[in-house]
């Protein structure tokens, strides 16, 4: 539901110290994807990009360079000194323009936010026309996180908000945290931003002080508390991120299983929310699929197998341990075990590539075989074509790539090399052990070996001699 008098603000500036890792906060990634793109989406089902404003601050290139085909405004926030100092450059960014009646404020770091529980948030927000609407959790385990003073016990208005830094030993067993996720009435918020000071155990300006503030000046702060906390939760350390990603992917396998998929000990596999899967496919312990990956109906992807970006048509089977990466596999193809699809190998309908099988930029046509230990790469390959064990299209002369062209129902015996540039004509059959320079034409048989040289008797006669020597 898009709410028309909504700006929605990020606050994704912050250094993430307790991360203890180079790469900014909010650029960290669960289920596949950055933790910022995560809140962004949700931003979105609330707002258009042009309404959505990220603070950024800490290694700001690359956090704007990240998300920045969302569409999504920056606001600068060079020293970042705290949240409410992050507000404090929103309201400078909007000097002398008229900004959204109200503010949806959301946390770069709090990426499992559900649209329908932000959806809600605005809809409490507006119906209790409060100046600060604050989303709370009751999580198994508080610390951290800054508490919920409420009124009364069973009133919706809020006192303040204590951060754990700064909470009274009486005050540290509260339930209820702030999940850094709220509504402002912009004007009130503007007005008071100001008043904030960092006289704090972080000495930060801290915009949770804004509650008491606006309580003192007779303002309605009032708090709504989010159905499931899991989804309000922070990632503030890699342990706290890791926990989140599992959650995700978990809701991710559920999603899937719901819709018919069967997923064996599915806390095993990493499956990525954008993934597609069709009914009645089986996923094995231990099974990764990420990114845009579509699986169709009927397929069984076996254990150890990671596919990346790669379509799978329907009843796909995918051994144990192949790796995929952007690839296309037809209907009843079969793969592997220890497959290893390179990107833009397209593996034509029931075509079979086994074991320690590498392909790249490759075609093979509908049937075709390639066993066993074979390097296919810049290859165009017919149908019904067999592939021995062991041959090697030999695509590069150490400055260019070249093309293999194999026509339908070639045989390319054992152990055979072919040497690109190379076309072998329509049903041509290569002799095991060839190292192929030239073409070969169509019905052809091509031998590019040694001639074996066989002496009758030869290794008795040796033998027969050694016997009589001294020894
Ligand atoms: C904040 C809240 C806390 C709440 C918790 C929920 C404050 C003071 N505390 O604490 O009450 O329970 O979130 O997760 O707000 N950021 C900026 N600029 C800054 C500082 C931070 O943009 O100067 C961004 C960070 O990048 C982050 C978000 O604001 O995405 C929250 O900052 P963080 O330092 O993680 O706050 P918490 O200590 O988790
Ligand atoms: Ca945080």
């Amino acid at each position: 539901m898009q709410t028309p008098d909504f700006g929605i603000v990020i606050m994704a500036a912050g250094r993430g110290t307790r991360l203890k890792s180079a790469r900014p906060k909010v650029l960290h990634e669960i289920g596949g994807q950055a933790l910022l793109l995560h809140v962004i989406a949700a931003a979105r089902t609330i707002a258009p990009p042009e309404k959505i404003f990220c603070i950024i601050g800490h290694e700001a290139d690359k956090v704007r360079a990240a998300v920045a085909a969302t569409g999504v405004q920056f606001v600068l926030q060079p020293d970042p000194k705290g949240t409410g100092h992050a507000l404090q450059q929103l309201k400078a960014h909007f000097a002398g323009q008229t900004p959204p009646k109200h503010l949806l404020v959301l946390s770069g770091d709090v990426p499992l936010i559900r649209p329908e529980t932000l959806a809600a948030l605005t809809a409490f927000h507006l119906a209790e026309h409060a100046a600060m609407t604050i989303l709370t959790a009751i999580p198994p385990d508080p610390t951290g996180y800054g508490r919920i003073l409420r009124a009364a016990p069973n009133s919706a208005e809020v006192l303040s908000i204590t951060e754990q830094k700064d909470l009274a030993p009486n005050q540290l067993a509260t339930p209820e945290i702030n999940s850094g996720i709220y509504c402002f009435e912009t004007a009130t918020l503007f007005s008071n931003l100001d008043r904030l000071t960092n006289q704090n155990a972080s000495a930060e300006f801290y915009l949770t002080d804004i509650a008491a503030l606006l309580v003192a000046e007779h303002q309605r702060v009032v708090a709504t508390i989010a159905p499931h906390s899991d989804e309000v939760l922070g990632a503030n350390t890699i342990a706290e991120m890791m926990h989140l990603d599992a959650s995700l992917r978990i809701a991710t396998a559920q999603k899937l299983m719901a819709q018919g998929v069967t997923i064996f000990r599915p806390d095993t596999c990493v499956i990525d929310a954008t993934v597609e899967v069709q009914p009645d496919t089986i996923i094995e312990p231990y099974v990764q699929l990420l990114g845009h990956t579509r699986i169709g109906a009927n397929c069984r992807i076996r254990s150890y197998s990671v596919i990346q970006n790669s379509f799978l048509g329907h009843n796909v089977l995918v051994r144990n341990g192949c790796i995929l990466d952007s690839s296309t596999i037809g209907d009843n193809a079969q793969l592997g075990p220890y497959a290893h699809l390179r990107p833009d190998s397209d593996i034509g309908e029931a075509a079979h590539v086994g074991n320690f099988v590498e392909t790249k930029k490759v075609r093979l046509g509908k049937g075709s075989k390639a066993n066993h230990l074979t390097y296919l790469g810049d290859a165009v390959i017919g149908a019904g074509v067999n592939i021995g064990a062991g041959v090697i299209t030999a695509n590069y002369d150490g400055i260019h790539k070249h093309t293999t062209t194999i026509g339908d129902g070639v045989f390319v015996g054992s152990d055979s090399t072919l040497v690109a540039p190379i076309t072998v004509g329509d049903g041509a059959l290569i002799a095991a052990g060839s190292t192929l320079t030239q073409d070969v034409p169509a019905d052809s048989l091509a031998i590019a070996r040694s001639q074996q040289v066989t002496k009758p008797g030869w290794v008795a006669t040796r033998k027969a001699k050694s016997s009589g020597d001294p020894k």
